[in-house]
């Protein structure tokens, strides 16, 4: 039986946070191998890297999710034993009802709504002297996503909405104040979405069947109920809070088109859907979504290793999509590389991997796809603006990063084109 490299560190959980996004990769490296070992909070984990594993990670035969998502990710980022914890047919049955919300008349909804928004806001930024990219395209996100869901928000509510959105996801990485705030900006939110869970099975908030909001409140469980209002809650959020999370995306994606200005013509030509290449480039190349747990279904061996059962196993994301094996120059923003060859479910997986129904690999990638690829054509030809100096640097040992000055625009003016 080979032998599993061990990291020397008696407990790895404080070099994760230090560390940040590399820790996985800079092992994988160290050790020269896609299979390691460390300790989490005092218990064996092994870890995973590249196409490979990755194909075994997403294998749902071996391995199960209930129990591997540490309570602070939960209690911040995703909610207590939503979808992303759940397994077999329960799982499958409320990946169906996600599923259901993605097709192409739902997602052509809302890139229309999202289309409305760029538009009004590039009109209010004209009058601004200073836009934080970020913190707009929140709002602008935020606003679209609720108008999507059938979602109630009322003006004064957009920008506190917007924010406990984003906080949710940047407490899912922190510790002290940041996981606080994540903390209450969830309570905060589940609250607000129990609300519109309740008022729709009263009949008192009327909405469109086959509608977010409708299909949550309306959905029923493999044991044939209605989920608890708390559950339907979280599982609202879950179609909505993440729609808030594409502007992380949006914010590198200005970033791209900062410092490599080449490209801009590149977009604009009709005879190829570049910004395809673009936006896959700009979700491959920039940190998001560090790595995925789950746990040993039952004890198998992979490569001779063995995998006893309960054992918590991390796959690294952010280290596949560098994989040189896989990505030449892997540390070159270069969305040509997509033209060469079409990523398989397993070497690219910023947003998870493997098959949507039977796996954990993300609900929402088609529309972050879209509504990425909308964005960049409306910071391309939707407004012209300047990008004065600030500090663009994004801090890797920060999960989850973001250019340090959410990406200032001035001297914005609308085009009236693009998006
Ligand atoms: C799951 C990332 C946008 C809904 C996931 C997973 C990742 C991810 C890494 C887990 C994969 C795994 O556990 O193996 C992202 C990123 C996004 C994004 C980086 C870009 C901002 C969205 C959007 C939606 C969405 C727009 C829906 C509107 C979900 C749901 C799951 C999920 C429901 C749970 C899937 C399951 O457990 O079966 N996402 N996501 N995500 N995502 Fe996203």
């Amino acid at each position: 039986m080979p032998k599993i490299f061990r990291d020397p560190s008696f407990d790895s959980t404080l070099d994760v946070l230090r560390e940040g996004y590399p820790f996985l990769y800079n092992r994988s490296q160290r050790f020269n191998s896609d299979i390691f070992q460390i300790r989490l909070m005092g218990l064996p984990a092994i870890c995973l890297h590249g196409a490979e594993a990755a194909e075994l990670f997403y294998n749902p035969k071996l391995f199960i999710r209930k129990g591997a998502v540490p309570r602070r990710v939960q209690t911040t980022l995703m909610g207590l034993d939503a979808i992303q914890t759940r397994d077999n047919g329960e799982h499958r049955c409320r990946k169906e009802m996600f599923m259901a919300l993605m097709g192409p008349a739902s997602r052509q909804r809302l890139m229309s709504l999202l289309a409305e928004q760029w538009q009004r806001y590039a009109h209010r930024w004209e009058k601004m002297d200073r836009v934080v990219l970020f913190r707009e395209a929140q709002e602008i996100l935020c606003r679209a996503a609720c108008a999507w869901a059938e979602v109630p928000l009322a003006e004064e509510e957009v920008s506190q909405r917007a924010r406990d959105f984003g906080d949710m996801v940047d407490g899912f990485g922190g510790v002290g104040p940041r996981h606080w705030r994540g903390k209450q900006a969830r309570s905060r939110g589940e609250k607000w979405m129990r609300g519109i869970i309740r008022a729709i099975r009263k009949g008192q908030l009327p909405v469109q069947k086959g509608s977010p909001a409708h299909m949550v409140a309306w959905y029923r469980d493999t044991n044939g109920e209605l989920l608890d209002v708390q559950m339907a809650a979280i599982e609202l959020m879950n179609a909505t809070r993440p729609i808030v999370a594409i502007a992380t995306y949006i914010t590198f994606a200005a970033l791209a088109l900062h410092e490599h200005p080449a490209y801009r013509q590149l977009l604009r030509n009709p005879a190829e859907d570049y910004a395809e290449l673009f936006v896959q480039e700009v979700r491959r190349y920039f940190p998001f979504t560090p790595f995925v747990g789950a746990l040993v279904r039952e004890e198998f061996t992979w490569h001779g290793f063995e995998f006893p059962k309960g054992t918590l196993v991390l796959l690294d994301v952010y280290g596949t999509n560098r994989d040189e094996r896989e990505w030449q120059d892997p540390e070159v923003f270069w969305p040509e590389r997509f033209r060469q060859r079409k990523p398989s479910p397993y070497d690219f997986i910023p947003q998870g991997g493997g098959e949507f129904l039977t796996g954990h690999r993300c609900a929402g990638e088609w529309i972050t796809i879209e509504a990425l690829k909308q964005a960049v054509a409306f910071l391309n030809d939707g407004i012209r603006y300047d990008v004065p100096a600030q500090d663009l640097r994004y801090n890797l040992t920060r999960m989850p990063t973001l250019p340090a000055s959410g990406f200032v625009l001035t001297n914005v003016q609308a085009t009236g084109k693009g998006a």
